[in-house]
């Protein structure tokens, strides 16, 4: 790949990217006819593969009907039953969404909501957010205050709002030997508590935490037990819990919430990504009855909006992606290909010196993998950053035709290196082959250069 021309302020300078041509299922084909596996959905969000027919002509569907209406003056079918398929499907109760057009956007709301919802009952102190320290909530600036990743918050930190933050949750870092994996979990959810003592519980707002940690942690998920305790301590002090699903839900961990597996729910829910399989640009945040209440009770409306709130096309899209995905069982497939994978990974790695040596940890959820590197297994010991790993890995894997998501900072934010694997929910045997064996070459490849 050579470095292009470009008018666009791209996400790096100087950057060798290939144009995108067209879509074939699991693939992407550039201008110049090179195939590439698609192992990430781009940033987990292309959960249907890159052709789906069903999706597109939604979209057609819709904007021959109507392309646009402002949501001020008229609501429209596909964002009505859109939220209905959403409560319908939710777990736990939830009584009305609000739609926007991404990730980030769907956090400033729930921010704001969580806000709004104490200031409609009189509580105007609470206004702290509390989330943990290595996640990843969006790069606007409310939800990137409350993220918790160092060198993404830092050139910013001047013109942030207060977010605090407590440990993320890290068995394969963090859990103590002689500590079971309960208690590890219950030792990390009561810093909670702490932390709302510390700030005093009639200041705090919300507790906002991806449940399952994406982007920035490698798919760290928490051992049974913490989600309850969180849900616990946010009830016993008049805290909201805001679950951030944009990336791990819709399906990604084989449960159409992650919520599911935790047995709790949030008060406010966030979903982006998957919903609409990125044929359109769609965000939700799912409310529960006594935030709409207090806000219906209240004012009477949210102090909120955009131009793009509720547009038919996105929501036309997020409609056909849910009906695929459910209509399909393609739930199923996301159990057995994310058994499938993992297995074939651990397997490939097991069986190369190299690698067994370089993988700390394969953890993760359905089609949901993180594979954390280390340059010394036993001791754990990231690699040094200079070495830029994560991005060798990435254009190494690009050379190979794969698409994965390589992360640097996995361990603090400078320190650590790890892949996400969020292939699209039609995968089958052979492409769970060909990804482990793209993936393997371009590990090796790379760490044999970096040594
Ligand atoms: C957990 C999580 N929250 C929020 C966001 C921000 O979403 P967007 O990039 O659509 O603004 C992301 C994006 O990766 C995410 O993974």
């Amino acid at each position: 790949m050579t470095m292009i021309e470009t008018n666009v302020m791209q996400r790096t300078n100087n950057p060798t990217l290939a144009t995108i041509a067209s879509g074939d299922g699991v693939y992407l084909i550039d201008k110049q006819g090179n195939r590439y596996l698609d192992a990430c959905g781009g940033a987990a969000v292309s959960c249907l593969g890159h052709s789906n027919q069903r999706v597109k002509q939604a979209i057609i569907d819709q904007v021959n009907d109507i392309p646009y209406a402002h949501t001020s003056f008229f609501t429209n079918e596909s964002q009505e039953q859109l939220a209905e398929h959403l409560l319908s499907h939710a777990y736990g109760e939830f009584s009305q969404v609000y739609f926007v057009t991404g990730g980030s956007e769907a956090i400033e709301a729930s921010l704001k909501l969580a806000r709004q919802y104490f200031f409609e009952q009189g509580k105007t102190d609470k206004r702290f957010f509390i989330a943990r320290k290595q996640s990843y909530h969006g790069n606007t600036l409310g939800a990137l205050a409350i993220g918790g990743n160092l060198w993404r918050r830092k050139p910013f930190d001047p013109i942030l709002v207060e977010g605090h933050h407590i440990s993320a949750c890290n068995e394969y870092r963090d859990k103590l030997g002689n500590e079971t994996l309960f208690d590890y979990g219950q030792r990390i959810a009561n810093e909670l508590e702490t932390k709302i003592l510390e700030l005093g519980a009639e200041n705090v707002a919300a507790f906002v935490a991806e449940t399952v940690g994406g982007a920035t942690a490698g798919c760290l998920t928490s051992p049974a037990g913490y989600f309850k305790r969180i849900r616990e301590i946010c009830d016993q002090y008049d805290v909201l819990l805001i679950l951030d699903e944009i990336m791990c839900g819709m399906g990604r961990t084989g449960t159409l919430h992650a919520c599911e597996q935790e047995g709790i729910q949030g008060d406010l829910e966030t979903i982006a990504k998957g919903v609409s399989a990125g044929y359109q640009p769609l965000g939700a945040v799912l409310i529960s009855e006594k935030i709409v209440n207090a806000i219906d009770n209240g004012s009477g409306f949210f102090q909120h909006g955009h131009t793009y709130i509720g547009h038919p096309s996105s929501c036309a899209a997020g409609l056909a992606t849910q009906l695929e995905i459910q209509e399909r069982d393609l739930l199923s497939n996301v159990n057995t290909q994310g058994e499938n994978l993992r297995k074939s990974l651990h397997e490939s790695f097991n069986s190369d010196s190299l690698l067994t040596d370089h993988i700390g940890d394969i953890r993760g959820r359905g089609l949901f993998i993180g594979i954390e590197l280390v340059a010394d297994r036993n001791s754990k010991k990231a690699f040094d950053p200079s070495l830029k790993l994560h991005a060798k890995i990435k254009k190494k894997a690009m050379l190979n035709r794969l698409m994965v998501y390589p992360m640097g900072g996995t361990v603090d934010g400078v320190n650590g290196d790890h892949i996400l694997l969020a292939p699209p929910f039609i995968i089958d045997e052979d492409n769970v082959a060909q990804i482990t064996e793209r993936l393997s070459n371009s590990i090796r490849a790379v760490i044999q250069e970096a040594l």
